[in-house]
């Protein structure tokens, strides 16, 4: 439970706000590689943290991110050509390259005049499929995280968004929060069994102990937590564990081991929910392995569009609300299926939105099954709290190859920590919390 001030300061992410500088101190991704496919292509709006942005592909493949009024008399550049190596307002002519930098100002006879100015560009590197940036101070700016999905080649990784129509904590409570899954998700679970895929494998245990018992440590990254199952093998009763790890501000790796989370504030009430998967060994990102995982988890456009979670059906009467009753069908609940809603991302987003744009946790009943969403509450407000005292902020150059999600069954008398070994556990008081 939180404060209305505290979940304020927490969930509030625009310009001027404690989250929102906290979050401009960190890279995070602003679009998907693939929404600017090709060289010279038309350029996007991208909305971050509650600030409009143009993003463009130059001539020579590389990304610029403007901020999206023309810094002349601010026309939007979304209306802009691209040029070559740059972007060509279309009000006055004034063209800009990828770093800001002036190319042209053609209503200015003085040639030197483009020189004593500049347009405000932000830092743009691509990697795993994403373009990341760099909203805060350029003195403070950090290296960009090395994940372990952002150097496997393309058809190794597959790469997903959805457009979610409340604020970004409550994405990120659901993916620490490994008790909803037998419940909430239990139709799509228990046809996880006849599936070949992966992540199918990978979830089949948790459709039989609906009550895991939960610990979470404070980690030097943020935290991890573990859901413990007790289940049936052939060497008798074991114990399945399944750890996540959070990062600050908004990533988290699940236990799958091969499946990665970026919750990134587009504004206050609005969320890009990115997800990569990523396997060395088979090339999942081809056909028809990505098809057949973006569908089993209801993340194939076709999907996401009918359930208005793209950017461009996020801002239609498709989205998830209370009038299309978040895509619920009554008839599939009476005939059966416990939701009566599609799949595990849509189940997901529906719980998710309802609870409002930005849910009160003020009156919210938390129990030993929310263990993890205390801790994320706290990592959250702790970051912001070391940002405002000119602390360095959390994790912001965290050893991100040593942090792992991971799941194992195991072995009588091992415990569960030694499956994350990299982690390193705050031992300080009250840095551990368990539930027998
Ligand atoms: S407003 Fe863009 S060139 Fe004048
Ligand atoms: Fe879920």
């Amino acid at each position: 439970m939180l404060t209305q001030a505290e979940n304020e300061l927490m969930c509030r992410v625009g310009p001027g706000t404690g989250m929102g500088a906290t979050m401009r101190r960190y890279w995070l991704p602003a679009l998907a590689s693939s929404e600017l496919p090709e060289p010279g292509g038309d350029p996007v709006h991208v909305e971050l943290l509650g600030e409009h942005f143009v993003a463009f592909r130059d001539a020579e493949g590389k990304v610029g991110l403007l901020d999206e009024t023309c810094c002349h008399r601010g026309a939007s550049l979304l209306l802009g050509r691209v040029e070559g190596c740059g972007i060509r307002c279309i009000y006055h002519g004034w063209k800009f390259a990828v770093d800001g930098k002036v190319l042209d100002t053609p209503n200015v006879a003085d040639e030197k005049f483009k020189d004593r100015i500049r347009a405000r560009a932000y830092p743009v590197r691509e990697a795993g499929g994403l373009v990341w940036t760099y909203l805060g101070p350029a003195d403070l700016q950090p290296p960009l995280p090395e994940w372990p999905w952002m150097t496997v080649e393309p058809s190794h990784r597959i790469n997903a968004m959805a457009m979610v129509t409340c604020n970004y904590v409550q994405m990120m409570e659901g993916l620490v929060d490994s008790s909803h899954l037998s419940v909430l998700h239990i139709t799509p679970l228990s046809q996880a069994g006849k599936s070949e895929l992966d992540f199918a494998r990978k979830t089949e245990q948790m459709a039989f102990d609906a009550a895991p018992r939960i610990e979470a440590e404070l980690t030097d990254f943020g935290f991890h937590y573990v859901a413990l199952r007790d289940i049936a093998s052939a060497e008798g009763r074991r114990i399945e564990a399944r750890v996540a790890a959070f990062i600050p501000p908004c990533f988290i790796a699940n236990p799958n081991g091969d499946l990665f989370f970026a919750v990134v504030p587009v504004n206050d009430v609005t969320t890009r929910f990115y997800h990569v998967w990523w396997n060395p060994e088979r090339n999942i990102g081809e056909e028809p392995l990505r098809s057949e995982q973006l569908k089993f988890v209801g993340l194939d456009d076709d999907a996401l569009a009918r359930h208005g979670m793209t950017p461009a059906t996020a801002d239609t009467a498709l989205r998830p609300s209370r009038e299309n009753r978040w895509h619920q069908n009554r008839q599939l609940v009476r005939t059966g299926h416990f939701t009566g809603i599609h799949s595990f991302t849509q189940e997901d987003v529906a719980v998710t939105v309802s609870g409002g744009a930005i849910r009160d946790r003020s009156k919210e009943m938390l129990s030993v099954a929310d263990l993890a969403i205390g801790r994320l509450y706290r990592v959250l407000l702790n970051t912001v709290k070391r940002v405002a005292n000119g602390d360095p902020p959390t994790a912001v150059d965290a050893n991100t190859r040593a942090i792992r999600g991971v799941s194992a069954v195991l072995s009588p008398g091992v415990h569960w920590r030694t499956l994350v070994p990299g982690h390193l556990v705050h031992r300080g008081a009250d840095a551990t919390e368990s539930v027998p």
